[in-house]
């Protein structure tokens, strides 16, 4: 198959598709590979690393468009990109629909095989490539939020951890998955007092087992979210509804009951957004203020960090790129059901429940897409 890897438009986002290492694996698989002129540089790999590996170096994202059965990105094609992708191309990369309807419309139009990474499960019923960006991701959440708590950035003007005689930071997390989890971890780690909150019982079980003492749990309701907002810091938005727009946990009215240049870090941005006043901003101008509150909702935060979220991105992705490219979509999908959930919008129709829902657009099965 004839692998095409673009260069990512994304304001500031350094990552691409694969490694050296993994288009290594596609070729010595009988596959060939193409990569826009240095499209890895960003993340540590220069077109001589791909060179050696066997890959061959395009001047033009057209070009690798025009040469590629399957694309492998990063993030969701920009409109610039839509043009270029060809009717019944393959493109396995991150999407979220859920939060652009525009993306959506586009995809359906060009007729494209949309794979999205943030819909492929696995038998834990865990989503195993959103999974390492959301490691990053949540990381990265808490030491922006400690970095805009300060007040020279327009925050509070509070340091995370205590000092003596001094309580430390009041961290609110919703969402207590990949994200919640590992913001928590160092937010807790920084000394300051952590809440989760999670609407599913057994996650706050097994958060409670294996939290610092710093880090409380709690089962989300709107009652507890408000009154913990009087206290809040800085609170960290982590829920997701896999393919579905993210729920608003925090309206405009209850910013009010906010200090003043408390920190809002939505990291659910690409699902929409869990506080209704997020609107998604760049690394290039992270933050805004809504009635005195700091938001930071960068929809591509571990593009910030490439030489650690190129690897352990790829690292998830690559074996089912290898099927792909080895079986063919439709075959790779028929025998791996949990890369079939991730197929978004194929051909026109789209084949998500959630994503339909998100528009009211209609939903075909993929039974009939895949017969
Ligand atoms: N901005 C970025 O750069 C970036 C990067 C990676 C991930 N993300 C996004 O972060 C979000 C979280 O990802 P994740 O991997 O942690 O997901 P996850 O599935 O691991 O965790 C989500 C958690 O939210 C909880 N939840 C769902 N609805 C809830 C509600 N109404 N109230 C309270 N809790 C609720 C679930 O029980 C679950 O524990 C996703 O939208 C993901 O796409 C963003």
């Amino acid at each position: 198959m004839k692998i095409g890897i673009p260069k990512e438009i994304k304001n500031n986002e350094y990552r691409i598709g694969i490694t050296p290492n993994a288009a290594q694996r596609l070729i010595s698989n009988g596959h060939e590979v193409c990569v826009e002129n240095n499209a890895g540089v960003g993340s540590g790999f220069s077109n001589h690393d791909f060179l050696k590996v066997g890959a061959t170096i395009a001047s033009y994202p057209k070009q690798v468009y025009q040469y590629a059965e399957m694309i492998i990105k990063v993030k969701e094609p920009l409109p610039e990109e839509f043009e270029l992708i060809k009717e019944g191309q393959l493109i396995y990369t991150f999407f979220h629909f859920a939060s652009s309807l525009s993306l959506t419309k586009a995809m359906i139009d060009c007729k494209a095989v949309c794979l999205a990474y943030e819909t492929i499960t696995d038998d834990h019923g865990g989503l195993p490539l959103l999974t390492p960006m959301s490691e990053v991701a949540g990381r990265l959440a808490s030491q922006q939020g400690a970095k805009f708590l300060e007040s020279p950035q327009g925050g509070l003007g509070v340091l995370m951890g205590s000092v003596s005689g001094v309580s430390p930071a009041d961290v609110m997390i919703l969402g207590g998955g990949v994200v919640g989890t590992q913001a928590a971890l160092v937010a807790a780690g920084m000394g300051a007092d952590v809440t989760i909150y999670d609407n599913n019982p057994n996650q706050i079980e097994e958060l409670q087992a294996i939290m610092p003492k710093n880090v409380t749990t709690c089962l989300s309701s709107s009652d507890a979210i408000e009154k913990h907002l009087t206290k809040a810091h800085l609170v960290i938005g982590a829920v997701l509804v896999p393919g579905a727009k993210a729920p608003k946990l925090i309206n405009r009215k209850q910013l009010c009951v906010m200090q003043k240049g408390a920190v809002l870090v939505d990291v659910a941005v690409d699902q929409g957004g869990c506080f209704e006043t997020t609107k998604a901003t760049t690394h290039e101008n992270p933050t805004y203020f809504v009635d005195d509150i700091l938001h930071y909702a960068v929809a591509n935060m571990p593009g910030a960090v490439p030489q650690t979220s190129t690897k352990a991105l790829t690292n998830a992705t690559i074996d089912y790129a290898v099927k792909l490219a080895n079986l063919g979509w439709q075959n790779a999908c028929k025998q791996f059901p949990h890369l079939a959930n991730g197929l978004n919008i194929v051909n026109g129709h789209i084949v998500n429940h959630s994503v339909a829902d998100a528009f009211s657009m209609s939903f075909t099965p993929l039974e009939n897409i895949l017969k």
